[in-house]
Parts: C-alpha cells; structure tokens; sequence
C-alpha cells in the first residue's frame, strides 16, 4: 500500500470509492435514498475536482498498485494551526488493516504547523468513533449540520493536540 497525492485521473476511482464506502456505512443509519442523495452532491465528479485545488488543504488516496483503498482531505485554518479533516474513507474490503491509520498519519505529516485535528463524525457510526478513540481523540460537542451549513445531519465534533 502507498499513498500519494490525488490527481484528476483518481477523480472517477474516488467517486466510486466513496459511493461504496456510504453506501455500506450509512445505508443502516440514513436509508439508501438519502445516501444516494447525499452522496450524487458531495462526491459528484465536480464537486471533488474543487477539492484538488482547494488553498492550504491536502487530498491522499491509499493505491494498493491495482486499485484505491482509501482517501483523506483536510483543510487548514488561515492560521494553519487547526486542521479539519473532511473526509477519511478506507472501501470495505481493506478497513481494519491499518489504511486508516496510515492515511490519518499522512495527513498530520503534511501539516507541519497544525496543533489540532478536528472532524466530525455521526454518533450511530460506532467503528468510526471508536477508531478516532483509539487514535487519542476527544469529544468536544456537536453539530446540527454536518459536511456543510444546511445539511441538517446532525453529528458529533471531535479534536485531537498534535505536537
Ligand atoms: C473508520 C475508518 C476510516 C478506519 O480505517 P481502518 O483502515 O478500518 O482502520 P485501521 O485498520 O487503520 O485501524 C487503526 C486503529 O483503529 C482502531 N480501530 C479500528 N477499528 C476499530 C473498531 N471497530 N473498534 C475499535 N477500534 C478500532 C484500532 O485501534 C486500530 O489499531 P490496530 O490496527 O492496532 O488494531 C474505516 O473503517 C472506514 O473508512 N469506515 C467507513 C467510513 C467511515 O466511517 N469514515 C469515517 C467518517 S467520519
């Protein structure tokens, strides 16, 4: 497994990528519809291709040498100190084999100036929570709309001290 700066050509791989991922972790908590709802927005071809270009943030894919295992994106503050990871991804069939972890560590790795990781996850995606937990973070409260202002998904905020 190695990791590597995403690029145009991943686009499609990482839109199949997550299409999958949700599908398979959020089926049981939001219903299939509103998963491909969710999912046709955030993931659509466009909307990740801004991602590739967004200021002072970092997009790795996990490249197992024939296909994608996994992804991380996170944007830093202006200040650079506050890194918000927004998404982190391993496709069903490699999670609990150490993709996550190595993709969370990249992501630190290329904030050299961050002091806290912060993120949000949904309260019912137990593996997800208890995965961030074993990585050392900590609750620190709540929102009413996850992943972007007006979703109306409520979700739990935690932050991890790096350095
Ligand atoms: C959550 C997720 C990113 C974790 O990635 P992963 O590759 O499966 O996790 P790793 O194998 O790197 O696990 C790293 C450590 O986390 C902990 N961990 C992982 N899964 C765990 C679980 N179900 N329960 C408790 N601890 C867990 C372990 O301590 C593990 O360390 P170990 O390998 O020494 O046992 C991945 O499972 C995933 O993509 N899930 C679906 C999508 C998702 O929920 N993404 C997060 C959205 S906020």
């Amino acid at each position: 497994m190695f990791l590597r700066t995403a690029g145009e050509a991943d686009l499609a791989a990482v839109r199949a990528l997550l299409v999958e991922t949700w599908h398979d972790t959020y089926d049981a908590i939001y219903g299939r519809e509103k998963v491909t709802a969710i999912t046709d927005e955030w993931h659509s071809l466009p909307a990740l291709r801004a991602q590739l270009t967004a200021p002072n943030s970092e997009f790795v894919v996990a490249d197992d040498g024939t296909r994608l295992a996994g992804l991380a994106f996170a944007v830093a503050a202006e200040d650079g100190k506050t890194v918000r990871l927004r998404q982190l991804y391993v496709r069903p069939g490699f999670q609990g084999k150490g993709t996550g972890g190595l993709l969370f560590e990249e992501i630190v790795d290329s904030f050299p100036e961050a002091r806290r990781i912060e993120l949000e996850v949904e309260e019912a995606n137990r593996r997800a929570v208890a995965f961030y937990e074993a990585l050392g973070f900590q609750r620190v409260g709540n929102t009413a709309n996850c992943g972007c202002q007006g979703s109306g998904i409520p979700a739990l905020v935690y932050a991890k001290t790096v350095r």
